[in-house]
């Protein structure tokens, strides 16, 4: 490709966008062009972020007034939510957008008031958006000019319960067991996530009030509308600065062999370059810095676990954004993102 391509990225100075920032370095048909950033409005996206040194010669520019949208070829949205749909509804409508908060994932506006609180600042807009879990949305994110990318737990989520949901497995209720590392909660700490409290704690939060829990519902019902719909879906924070792990335990129509199992998925995930399915247990080790989603199973008669591990920040935000860039541009999806990370 003779000229690449203009990005820009909005909350280029929090964690999402810094990751946008680290791996759109490795990308060779864009270049980013515009950031953005709130109160770190004024720096030099290297010095926000020390590991970028040098590598990028762009200075942060405040969200709320810059009028460069237009020379952009896509835009990352990297801001918290209710913000996203502020900045959304300024965009020319021409502009792709990937939008990594939750704003515009969800259809029903009644759920998105009940998990978001409120009110949408523009939810007429959620029309022009696809949910972009790639893997298993992948035609229609080819054919999206504006994508929803999907929250870090419920990237998780589907991609350990989709195919066994699709494929019409699963009886009664699904329990889905998760966990996080810090960075989840972005880059300003609060007294929940400040270091001294997080290091060395272990504890669940949002008990049947997880903000994901929603969007989940929402596409495994797109995957099997007669899915009987039964989920108790528990988050928890633990130690560790990345990761999620998600432990989805499934009762099975029947029972099952392993071998029975893992065609599901593996016929469900042909073609799909980040998905790997391993064996016993994954990691959050394996996958950390890295776009890869390693899937593993436990199988007794008819009761299935389904082990899945993502690195939250880029599987999990910036990594399957531009995974999504990248079917909407045409490229093949891994361009730029085969990169393992670094394991230990
Ligand atoms: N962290 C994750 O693992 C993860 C995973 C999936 C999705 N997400 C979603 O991705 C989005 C960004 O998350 P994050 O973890 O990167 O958050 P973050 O580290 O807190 O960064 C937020 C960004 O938004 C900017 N910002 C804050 N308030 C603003 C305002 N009023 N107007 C304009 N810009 C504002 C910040 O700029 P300043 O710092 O300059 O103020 C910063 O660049 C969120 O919606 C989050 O839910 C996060």
């Amino acid at each position: 490709m003779s000229e690449k391509r203009k990005i820009g990225i909005a909350g280029a100075s929090g964690y999402g966008g810094g990751e946008l920032l680290r791996l759109l370095l490795g990308h060779p048909y864009v270049e980013v062009t515009l950031a953005t950033a709130h109160r770190q409005a004024g720096q030099r996206v290297d010095a926000i972020h020390p590991h970028l040194r040098g590598l990028y010669d762009l200075t942060c520019v405040e969200t709320a007034v810059t009028d460069a949208w237009g020379a952009l070829d896509l835009l990352f949205l990297a801001l918290p939510h209710k913000e996203s749909p502020r900045v959304a509804a300024e965009l020319p409508p021409s502009l792709r957008v990937v939008d990594l908060a939750g704003d515009f994932r969800l259809r029903d506006p009644q759920q998105y008031a009940r998990f978001y609180g409120g009110e949408h600042p523009a939810f007429e807009l959620q029309k022009d958006f696809v949910y972009g879990l790639t893997e298993l949305q992948r035609d229609a994110v080819g054919k999206a000019h504006r994508i929803a990318n999907p929250g870090c737990f419920a990237t998780a989520t589907l991609l350990g319960l989709g195919p066994a949901v699709q494929a019409g497995l699963v009886q009664g209720k699904i329990i889905v067991d998760a966990k996080t590392g810090s960075s989840g909660s972005g880059a300003n700490a609060t007294a929940g996530t400040h270091h001294p409290t997080r290091d060395a704690s272990f504890l669940a939060y949002k008990a049947f009030a997880h903000q994901h829990v929603p969007e989940i519902k929402q596409l495994l019902f797109d995957l099997n509308p007669q899915w009987e719909g039964g989920l108790v879906f528990q988050t928890h924070s633990a130690p560790m600065v990345r990761g999620i792990f998600a432990s989805c335990y499934i009762t099975l129509q029947k029972p099952m062999s392993m071998q029975e199992v893992r065609s599901v998925y593996a016929e469900a995930y042909a073609g799909s370059p980040f998905i790997r399915l391993v064996e016993g247990s994954p990691n959050v080790l394996w996958v950390r810095g890295s776009n890869f989603v390693d899937i593993g199973f436990a199988l007794e008669d008819d009761q299935l676990i389904v082990f899945v591990a993502i690195d939250n920040l880029v599987k999990g935000a910036a990594g399957q954004a531009i995974q999504n860039m990248n079917l909407m541009m045409g490229w093949p999806e891994e361009t730029g993102l085969l990169s393992p990370g670094a394991c230990p």
